[in-house]
């Protein structure tokens, strides 16, 4: 199939008295439509890697060596514009769910499209009719019904607010889904609500996704590719089919080597 991203000898250190090499001659080959989860112990690499993708490390003075290339793009040479275009066409989920809490649940979701719509119409709440017939349908889609749209997103739940993140995220008409630990927050049964909403997107929309969860037995339970990180390094990537159960916990996550 078709690669959407290149992630060639990809080196991320951050500066400091002692700088730290989080990611470290990674390699990745992601096809237009898979579904992948990252997994790895804390401190491996896993939210530098996504943050490296959209170039969001470089709010932390991290030096950044190698090539991303998105769609054949190298993101790591765009310009500021071609960035911001590089960009809308990535939804990022985040584990602190990022919505705004005193605006709606709706107006959370329009800003997902501040990209195409602009800044100043959206801070006067001017959206087309056509962009809120979208924000509609995409709450609806993931699990918002329609009377619950007019409420003050402090209203939600922790659940229900990284619904909202997804929606947002959905309005971009993203062809990339990044998600840091998006349910690490929430209790068993709603992280496994989110984790089909992702699953269920993926499978309809086809969209490419990449996932960022601690949890084993999430990672195993809907994790279609798996990449494990330790110190910065692939240690392990296998499609699920190829992966044995018995020892996949210690391979990603033991002190062995893996692979
Ligand atoms: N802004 C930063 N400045 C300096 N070091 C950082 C920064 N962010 C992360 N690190 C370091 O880089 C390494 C990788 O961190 P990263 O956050 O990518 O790991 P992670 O796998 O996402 O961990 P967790 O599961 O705890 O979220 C760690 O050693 C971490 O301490
Ligand atoms: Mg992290």
């Amino acid at each position: 199939m078709k690669s959407i991203l290149s992630i060639r000898n990809l080196s991320v250190v951050y500066p400091g008295v002692r700088p730290v090499t989080a990611l470290e001659n990674v390699n990745l080959e992601i096809s237009a439509g898979e579904f992948v989860v990252v997994a790895g112990v804390s401190g491996s690499g896993k939210s530098t890697l996504l943050r490296a993708i959209n170039r969001l490390v470089e709010n932390d003075r991290a030096r950044v060596t190698g090539s991303i290339l998105f769609d054949g793009k190298d993101v790591l040479k765009a310009s500021r514009r071609e960035l911001r275009e590089l960009r809308s066409h990535i939804g990022f989920i985040f584990q602190e769910y990022n919505v705004v809490e005193r605006l709606s649940v709706l107006t959370n979701a329009l800003t997902g499209t501040l990209a195409t719509v602009g800044t100043w119409s959206s801070l006067l709440g001017r959206f087309p009719k056509a962009q809120v017939e979208l924000a509609h349908r995409a709450l609806e889609r993931v699990g918002i019904p329609l009377p619950r749209h007019g409420d003050r997103a402090a209203r939600l739940s922790g659940g229900q607010k990284q619904r909202v993140g997804i929606a947002r995220a959905l309005m971009q008409k993203p062809r990339l889904i990044l998600a840091d630990e998006p349910v690490a927050s929430l209790d068993p049964i709603t992280a496994n609500i989110v984790m089909n909403i992702f699953k269920k997107i993926n499978e309809e929309e086809g969209i490419t996704t990449i996932i960022n969860l601690h949890d084993p037995v999430l990672t195993f339970k809907y994790g279609k590719r798996i990449v494990g990180l330790k110190q910065g390094r692939v240690i392990y990537d296998k499609p699920i089919t190829a992966i044995n159960r018995e020892t996949f916990e210690e391979d990603i996550y033991g002190s062995g080597d893996g692979a």
